[in-house]
């Protein structure tokens, strides 16, 4: 993983000003969840434009254009159209124009899912450099008078660039381990869709119990992919977890005992931006120079499904 970008939309809409609209308050949002604010799509923004920015910026970090690029997954749960995928789309705009390119759809998980996607076929011998990107207008699939759930989601993208090398040693992805378990479809799901009712439909979620199954299975996955890795947490330079809510992301700090400084917390500025978060978080560690080139990565994520995943990654290149 050698470089990374990401955008997020102009417009923040603050917890005072959701309160104008929805019953809620900024003191219970900020207690429950660690939310403060988010970035929401202006009309007519959509998926692929967020995936654009944060796909040039990613490009330019790491020296490349888009004709560079072999390989581009975009996990999201929003895209622009039923079909074509917002991949195509992107590849289009960024004139990638010999590279594969599909969506895949693990909702907030989707990020951790198209690294392993993305690092088996480049591994496997379909290409040399990859865009993987986590692109998503949640906002679309949000009731705005369900509080319980409005209040928690947010709009962005991130990308990074995924490089084979000769001289890879072990940088790059160490381990990465991904579960599903659809037993749960019901505790987190979109009341919609195009083969079971015409409307795209709202999130719905048993908030409770997805946080529950999100602690729980967060940690023994982590505990997989550290396993897969022979490494131990004490390895890990930083924790970038998806973001969801900060309570969820403090018991991972706790579980892998890592100080809090070594946490990347973004939800409080962006929300659950769903595929995007893992990248937006990271992109904005880097940005601001906590991690660098040679930092070991530990991110982890669970989403609707139910999904989830964990994968650790040396980031950067040799220098
Ligand atoms: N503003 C004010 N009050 C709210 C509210 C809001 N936005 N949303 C719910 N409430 C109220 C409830 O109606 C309830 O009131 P009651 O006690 O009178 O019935 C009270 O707050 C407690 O609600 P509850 O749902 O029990 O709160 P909680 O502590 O479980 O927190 C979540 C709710 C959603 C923040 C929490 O369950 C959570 O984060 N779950 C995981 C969600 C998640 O991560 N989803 C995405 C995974 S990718």
């Amino acid at each position: 993983m050698t470089a990374v970008g990401s955008y997020l939309p102009a417009n923040v809409v603050t917890n005072e000003a959701l309160s104008s609209f929805v019953d809620t308050d900024d003191a219970w949002i900020r207690r429950r969840t660690g939310i403060a604010q988010r970035h929401l799509v202006a009309d007519g923004e959509t998926t692929a434009d967020l995936a654009y920015h944060a796909a040039t910026k990613a490009l330019a970090n790491a020296g490349l254009t888009g004709g560079d690029i072999d390989l581009i997954i975009i996990a999201t749960t929003t895209p622009d159209n039923t079909f074509p995928s917002t991949a195509t789309k992107l590849q289009h705009m960024i004139e990638a124009k010999g590279a594969i390119a599909f969506d895949i759809q693990a909702v907030c998980a989707g990020f951790v899912y198209a690294l392993d996607i993305a690092d088996a076929m480049l591994q496997s011998g379909r290409g040399h450099r990859a865009l993987v990107v986590g692109a998503e207008s949640f906002s679309k699939l949000l009731d705005w008078e369900d509080r319980t759930t409005c209040v928690l989601f947010g709009d962005g993208a991130g990308a990074v660039v995924l490089e084979l090398a000769d001289d890879a040693g072990d940088w790059g992805i160490r381990s990465s381990v991904l579960h599903s378990d659809g037993a749960y479809r019901d505790i987190l799901y979109v009341d919609g869709g195009p083969s079971s009712n015409a409307a795209v439909g709202h999130v719905r979620m048993e908030g409770k119990e997805v946080f529950r199954h999100a602690v729980e299975k967060l940690a023994s996955v982590m505990d997989e992919a550290l396993s897969a890795a022979n490494m131990q947490a004490g390895d890990i330079d930083w924790l970038v977890p998806h973001q969801a809510n900060v309570r969820i992301i403090d018991a991972m700090q706790k579980k892998m005992d890592l100080p809090s400084d070594r946490v990347v917390r973004t939800v409080e500025q962006h929300a659950n931006t769903s595929a995007a978060s893992i990248p937006l978080a990271l992109s904005a560690a880097v940005d601001d120079g906590r991690i660098k080139n040679g930092d070991v990565l530990a991110m982890e994520a669970i989403g609707g499904g139910l999904v989830w995943g964990a994968a650790l990654v040396k980031f950067g290149r040799p220098s």
